[in-house]
């Protein structure tokens, strides 16, 4: 039997989408309206009832022009007890869904990715040596914000990438890498999906093993805080719940994920010109975000300064490829050691700028200052408590301390060390963070400007 194009189908459903897009959680442009949504290509997995087409759409709004994918699921007769947000509408008689919460249709990906088959345009593979078990049934999980991640019994996780870009994805890209140098600290990439998008091979999808007894650093540290602030009488060194040994043992991992990048991919030497780029893209960050934040005004000069004092670093700075987003949100601890995951980059930044070789210290800083978000976000509301204030200082120094610490064994060199470097670019993030919280959580921008306050003055 051929299968059938749908494209009737697909026309009909186009028309629901600008409406049903803005509803989903993963849709990265919810602030603006959507003026139309194109189908680029649509290609049927399962014929039939049920029927999962996969689509990739074009979005308009105002400004830009997106691809994303879609999973589109269809029954004729009841349709399963998928969330009603998943719901597009009802054409030709057909009620049409998000296909990704009904794990009929979803059993169909990992099944055509064992048996490596190319269904139209769209390539389903296993990494090299991988064999995988099929027949089990998948659940999205919920805990994510910008893409689609299915758990496939307790064994697989498959992440969907929603908004698409022409190309090997770098999260999958450096997974490769990091398991062809036998790297511990990442879960082991298994399959893919492959696409084509402008005339490119694009990666749309990533199977990795999945860690069904894992736990989450964010959760971890932020458990261990609380422990902390329910006793003020003690010392975080005296708590049951310390976390300084993990994030010793965190910042070891990341050394040697670092370690291991550069064995992969290699490192460059940054130029005065890289220097001069840095310190350009975050004072022009500074400038932007101080026009629409008052209360970073006081700071500008000072911050400013030190942005500046990158410029006239003279000892060498080596260029990797980094993870690019870490906090403790991307870490989990397994039974054996920490795993980074999730090695896509800044959500917020350019395909490009995500590629290109940076600083280690990068990561380095996004960790630090996790690492003060874990301790402050008690505090939101009240920061005028100076016991709970002090409390919360010492657990972050810390563990900021023992990070760094943990860092420094296996790299040889303390990331302290590097002050002018460091400093500059944990700043940087509060910066962004001064951003982020002003448009989204008013009452968290003390956060940010807290420890903009506490990391100049330590500095001088
Ligand atoms: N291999 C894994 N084992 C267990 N849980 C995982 C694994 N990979 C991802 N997760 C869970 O899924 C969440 C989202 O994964 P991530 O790769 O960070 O996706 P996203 O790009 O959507 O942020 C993680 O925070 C973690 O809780
Ligand atoms: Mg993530």
């Amino acid at each position: 039997m051929t299968a059938q194009t749908h494209d009737d189908l697909i026309a009909e459903l186009a028309t629901e989408l600008p409406a049903w897009l803005p509803t989903q959680r993963w849709f990265a442009g919810k602030d603006r309206a959507v003026t139309a949504v194109r189908p680029v290509s649509w290609t049927t997995l399962l014929d039939g009832d049920p029927l999962l087409i996969h689509l990739v759409v074009e979005v308009d709004q105002e400004d830009r022009t997106e691809p994303y994918q879609l999973l589109v699921g269809s029954r004729q007769a009841q349709v399963p007890d998928v969330s009603s947000s998943a719901s597009i509408g009802l054409e030709s008689g057909l009620t049409c869904y998000e296909a990704s919460g009904d794990a009929d249709l979803t059993a169909v990906l990992l099944e055509l990715m064992a048996r490596g088959t190319t269904v139209g345009e769209l390539t389903f593979e296993t990494e090299e040596g991988a064999e995988l078990e099929t027949g089990l049934r998948a659940h999205p999980i919920t805990s994510e914000q910008s893409n689609t991640s299915l758990v496939y019994g307790r064994q697989y996780i498959l992440k969907m990438f929603r908004k698409l870009s022409p190309g090997l994805n770098k999260d999958l890209r450096l997974h490769r890498a990091l398991r062809e140098v036998g790297c511990h600290h990442v879960a082991d990439p298994l399959g893919s999906i492959t696409g084509v998008l402008d005339g490119e091979p694009t990666t749309i999808g990533m199977l990795q093993r999945f860690m069904p007894d894992a736990a989450d650093g964010w959760v971890m540290a932020t458990t261990s805080v609380r422990d902390l602030m329910a006793d003020p009488s003690m010392a975080p060194e005296e708590l049951g719940g310390d976390f300084a040994g993990e994030a010793s043992r965190l910042g070891a991992a990341v050394a040697t994920v670092h370690a291991d990048l550069r064995r992969a991919l290699g490192t460059e030497p940054a130029g005065a010109d890289d220097l001069d780029e840095a310190v350009t893209v975050m004072v022009e960050r500074l400038d932007r975000v101080a026009a629409d934040v008052p209360a970073l005004a006081v700071h500008v000069p000072a911050l400013r300064e030190t942005f500046e004092a990158v410029r006239s670093i003279t000892s060498p700075v080596e260029m990797q490829y980094v993870h690019g987003d870490l906090h403790l949100g991307q870490v989990l601890r397994t039974l054996s050691g920490w795993l980074l995951l999730d090695f896509e980059g800044e959500p917020a930044a350019s395909v490009a700028e995500r590629s290109r070789l940076r600083s280690a210290l990068r990561d380095v800083a996004g960790m630090l200052r996790s690492f003060d978000y874990a301790a402050q976000q008690l505090l939101v509301g009240r920061a005028d408590d100076p016991v709970l204030t002090d409390q919360a200082m010492s657990w972050a120094r810390r563990n900021r301390d023992a990070f760094c610490e943990g860092y420094a064994e296996v790299a040889g060199t303390d990331p302290r060390d590097e002050a002018v470097l460091l400093r500059a670019f944990e700043l940087d993030k509060a910066v962004y963070e001064v951003s982020y919280e002003h448009a989204n959580r008013p009452d968290w921008l003390s956060v940010p400007l807290a420890s903009i306050t506490r990391i100049m003055t330590e500095g001088s």
